[in-house]
């Protein structure tokens, strides 16, 4: 759907805690995402693009997707809405901010993706993913530049207890000021996963769009942890995140 059909969606917000790009209001933050060429942009059509492909390659029946922090869940949805496998998505997006998950939840019902959980809840908490593992792919887009390394060491260990065996991980980053992109390919490959694809997109804050997928076995879902703290690469002088200011913030 264009984003001119999503009027009669309520609006969602144009930041959360910390900020997405820190633009304060939905125009802002909606054409800075939506403009053609944008680094925004051009992320979210990675992160699209290799959902679509993923969800092409599947085997027939069920597909489950979980996206962890998903905003407006503007990856999935846009890239899923038209999709032949409409029917078959299952799963569920977790964001804490209210207005983004009304604005996801009217527009998967729009389209159709009837499984698809909108759930408006706490995505640092492993009880938020209750009763969905093994799951297909997993999406954490925007999450990384915002929660320091003990945090993404915990949630990438975590993912190997929500997806299957040969599931998929799409996941950004950010290369800007020595961001963190390439530790983070590394606590993947730590963990198990293979790396399948990855791109450097172009612009200052060079975002990274990475396919992995998990060549280990399952491991047991722990229900009662708390995974992270949004906004925790912030309180660390080590981190870059601290650094950009309120316009420049990575959203990464
Ligand atoms: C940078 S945005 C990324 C959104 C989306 N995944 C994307 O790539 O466009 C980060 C999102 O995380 C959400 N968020 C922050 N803390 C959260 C939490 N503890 N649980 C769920 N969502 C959270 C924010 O509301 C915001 O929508």
């Amino acid at each position: 759907m264009a984003h001119e059909d999503k009027s009669s969606l309520p609006l969602g917000k144009g930041s959360d805690q910390d900020g997405i790009l820190s633009i304060r209001d939905w125009s802002s933050w909606h054409d800075e995402y939506e403009k053609e060429g944008s680094e925004l942009h051009l992320r979210k059509s990675g992160v699209q693009n290799n959902i679509a492909d993923i969800v092409d390659q599947s085997p027939p029946g069920p597909i489950t997707i979980v996206s962890i922090c998903g905003g407006q869940c503007r990856e999935v949805i846009g890239a899923l809405e038209n999709h032949p496998r409409c029917a078959d998505i299952r799963g569920r997006l977790v964001e804490l901010d209210p207005e983004n998950a009304a604005f996801a939840s009217a527009w998967a019902k729009q389209v159709g993706l009837d499984n698809l959980e909108i759930f408006n809840g706490d995505a640092s908490l492993t009880a938020s993913y209750q009763g969905l593992p093994p799951v297909d792919i997993v999406v954490i887009s925007g999450v990384f530049g915002h929660i320091d390394d003990t945090d993404r060491k915990r949630l990438i260990g975590f993912v190997r207890q929500l997806v299957r065996k040969n599931g998929f991980v799409v996941w950004t980053s950010h290369s800007l000021g020595g961001g963190k992109a390439e530790e983070v390919r590394q606590h993947f490959r730590n963990f198990s996963f293979n790396e399948d694809d990855h791109a450097v997109l172009p612009g200052k804050f060079g975002f990274t769009v990475t396919r992995s997928s998990y060549t280990g076995e399952p491991i047991a879902f722990e229900p009662d942890s708390t995974l992270f703290s949004f906004g925790s690469s912030r309180r660390d002088p080590t981190e870059t995140a601290h650094r950009f200011s309120a316009i420049d913030d990575p959203s990464a």
